[in-house]
């Protein structure tokens, strides 16, 4: 596929393709430049035989409708969609990071406590969009793109399922190439839930616990099979850092039945945070509040990325934030440590306590000798 940027590199007379950023298997997303409101962006040009087909175009933008009405830090926001040229074209936040796969083929396996951080997030962003009725459908680490300060953004909602409308014929194995993540249902033809997310992301997590995937095999009819009928090898025989629990987790998340998974990718985030950084996980217990304070994080991404000067360093991201962000709006976490109550010291020695002492050590001072010759012309005093 044709990665360079086109002889015309202007679409819609709005958007200028800078670079490359990279290619799957339907289209190849470029850096590009929002001539109008001066951003950058980042565009997903889809091929062009994909273009071309009507049932397609049509599924595609309302997919892209359903995904630009998501909102959430975790998740890549899209912000336009357009046809030009013959050429279907997605126009979306431009994230400045890398994808997990080429982080997974660079490092191996993570860390426990990085490898859940990363995966909470993802569960949060994708338990969002479950919440809105949608589906992500091709949940992969190519799907999911790092910040080099730890935020992650999962891309690419709904695409997969408007690929779906294509006669199945047209697929190439190479479109349809994440047979390794995909669930068991998924694999046997069904339509997915948002089960077979949470299916897929414990696959992500599998493999960057143990650096492999949990079924491997070169033809994608025996792997499909294997996600149907197989089971995995326990994570703790190929990474002992994983602890006991963890593994448990992960096992169930992997289950060939949906109904055996945790309902909602919220819920397998939830159940992730203790394994994450210490820092970063403090149980939160909602309360009622009567006006909406600020939101614990917020962040509407193009703005933030963008307008952060370069040299100032990014703060230091919070995956509990996150989740707390993607809470309902009338709770909010309590303050992560608000610590005992400390009364305030009052000071013993006021001007007012001062003086009151003077008046009344003055009034004992001349009451006693009036009092005692009172007492003494009344005779009640000196007379036996
Ligand atoms: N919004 C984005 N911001 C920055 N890079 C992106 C964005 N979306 C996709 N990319 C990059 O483009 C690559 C190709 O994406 P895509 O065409 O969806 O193929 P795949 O998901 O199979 O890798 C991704 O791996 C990622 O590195
Ligand atoms: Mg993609």
């Amino acid at each position: 596929m044709e990665r360079s940027i086109p002889d015309t590199p202007m679409l819609s007379n709005r958007y200028k393709l800078l670079d490359t950023l990279g290619a799957g298997g339907m289209a190849v997303v470029y850096r590009a430049q929002d001539m109008m409101l001066e951003r950058p962006v980042a565009i997903k040009l889809l091929r062009q035989d994909f273009s071309g087909n009507q049932s397609f175009r049509h599924q595609f933008r309302l997919e892209a409708k359903a995904a630009a009405n998501l909102s959430h830090p975790n998740i890549v926001t899209v912000y336009d969609f357009g046809f030009d040229a013959g050429r279907l074209f997605i126009v979306m936040e431009y994230v400045p990071g890398k994808d997990l796969k080429s982080s997974i083929r660079e490092r191996g396996r993570f860390p426990v406590t990085e490898a859940v951080n990363l995966i909470a997030q993802a569960a949060a962003g994708i338990g969002y969009a479950h919440r809105a009725g949608l589906v992500h459908c091709d949940v992969k680490p190519h799907n999911i793109i790092v910040t080099p300060d730890g935020r992650l953004k999962v891309t690419d909602f709904g695409i997969a399922r408007a690929l779906s409308s294509i006669n199945p014929d047209e697929h190439t194995d190479e479109v349809w190439g994440s047979p390794q993540y995909f669930s068991p249902e998924q694999a046997a033809g069904l339509a997915p839930s948002p089960a077979s997310d949470v299916y897929s992301l414990g696959v992500v997590l599998y493999e960057m616990l143990t650096g492999q995937l949990p079924f491997t095999a070169t033809d994608a009819q025996e792997l499909a099979r294997q996600h149907r009928e197989a089971r995995p090898v326990p994570p703790r025989r190929l990474n002992r850092e994983i602890p006991p629990e963890l593994e448990q987790i992960l096992l169930k998340v992997l289950s060939k039945e949906p109904a055996q998974r945790y309902r909602s990718a919220d819920q397998f985030g939830r159940l992730l945070m203790p394994f994450g950084t210490r820092n970063d996980y403090t149980p939160q217990t909602p309360v009622e509040i009567r006006s909406v304070p600020p939101q614990v994080y917020q962040q509407p991404a193009q703005a933030q990325v963008n307008s952060r000067p370069s040299a100032q360093p990014a703060p230091a991201y919070n995956p509990g934030q996150a989740y707390a962000a993607s809470q309902p709006a009338n709770q909010v976490p309590v303050s992560p440590n608000p610590g005992p109550a400390v009364p305030q010291a009052s000071p013993l020695f006021t001007p007012d306590i001062i003086i009151l002492t003077i008046i009344s050590i003055v009034m004992w001072v001349g009451i006693l000798p009036f009092g005692a010759y009172v007492l003494l012309k009344l005779g009640l005093l000196g007379t036996p």
